[in-house]
C-alpha cells in the first residue's frame, strides 16, 4: 500500500507545523513562557471543552453506524469516548474555579457548534450513508495525531501540575491515534472505502495550517496569531484561543 504510507507520511511531516505552531505561541527561544499563567490556563479550559466535543462527536457516531465499525475498532472507539470525557475532568481542574463556568458555558453550547460546523455535518452525512470511517479517521488520525503532537510540545511547561496531566492525556491521545492508523489499514486491507479513507488522510496534512483543524494564539504570539480568526472559523476541531 504505497499510496497509504506515502499519505501518512505526508500526515506525519505535517505535525512538525503544530509543533512550530505550539513553540512559537507558548515559548520564548530560550524556553520561558511567552504567555501568562492566566492566558495558558484559559487556553487549556477550551481543551477541556475540545475533549467533550469528541465525546459528542463519537457518541454521535456510535449511536449511528456502530455497527458498520469492525470489532476490534469498536471496542476501542467505545473505551475512547470515557477516555475523552476523563480528560475534560482532568483539564477542567486545572482551570482556576473562577474561570470554570465560562468552560461549561462552551461546553452547553457544543451541540450548536457542531450543527454549524459543515464539515462536520458532511461527515454526519457519510455515517447516515453508511460510511461511519470517514468521521472517525478525520476525529483519531487528525485531531488525536495533532493532538499527541501539541502535547509533546508542552512536555516542559514549567507548571508540574500540567505536566502531569498531559503526560498522561497525551499517551491516551497517542493511543487513539493508533487506533485510527489500525482503522485505516483495515480499510485498506478491506479495500472497502479504502478510497475514501485516502482522500480523508491525504487532504489533512494541509489542514496542519487551517481548514479543519484551528490553531489560534494569544495576543502575546503576534506573529502567529495573524490569521488566527479565520482559521478558528473552520473545522472538525478548533484550537481557537479564548475570547476574554
Ligand atoms: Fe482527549
Ligand atoms: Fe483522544
Amino acid at each position: 500500500m504505497a499510496t497509504l504510507d506515502t499519505v501518512l507520511e505526508r500526515f506525519d511531516a505535517s505535525k512538525a507545523k503544530v509543533r512550530k505552531e505550539i513553540r512559537e505561541g507558548f515559548f520564548h527561544p530560550d524556553g520561558s513562557l511567552a504567555i501568562s499563567e492566566t492566558e495558558l490556563r484559559s487556553w487549556i479550559g477550551d481543551r477541556a471543552v475540545d475533549e467533550l466535543k469528541v465525546v459528542l462527536q463519537l457518541s454521535a457516531v456510535l449511536a449511528r453506524g456502530a455497527h458498520l465499525i469492525p470489532a476490534h475498532i469498536l471496542a476501542q472507539v467505545t473505551e475512547q469516548v470515557s477516555d475523552e470525557a476523563r480528560h475534560f475532568d482532568i483539564l477542567r481542574a486545572l482551570v482556576p474555579a473562577d474561570m470554570q463556568a465560562d468552560i461549561d458555558a462552551k461546553v452547553a453550547q457544543l451541540p450548536e457548534v457542531l450543527a454549524s460546523d459543515a464539515h462536520w455535518a458532511s461527515l454526519m452525512a457519510a455515517v447516515d450513508e453508511g460510511n461511519p470511517f470517514a468521521a472517525l479517521l478525520d476525529i483519531n488520525i487528525v485531531h488525536e495525531g495533532y493532538s499527541a503532537a501539541a502535547i509533546e510540545e508542552l512536555a516542559d511547561i514549567p507548571f508540574g501540575d500540567i505536566r502531569e496531566a498531559y503526560a498522561g492525556i497525551g499517551a491516551d491521545e497517542e493511543k487513539h491515534h493508533e487506533s485510527g492508523r489500525e482503522l485505516l489499514e483495515w480499510l485498506a486491507r478491506a479495500s472497502a472505502g479504502g478510497a475514501a479513507a485516502d482522500s480523508v488522510v491525504a487532504g489533512a496534512h494541509e489542514r496542519a495550517s487551517g481548514g479543519a483543524m484551528s490553531w489560534s494564539w494569544p495576543a502575546a504570539a503576534t506573529a502567529v496569531v495573524s490569521g488566527a480568526h479565520e482559521r478558528a472559523a473552520g473545522g472538525a476541531m478548533s484550537w481557537s484561543w479564548p475570547a476574554k
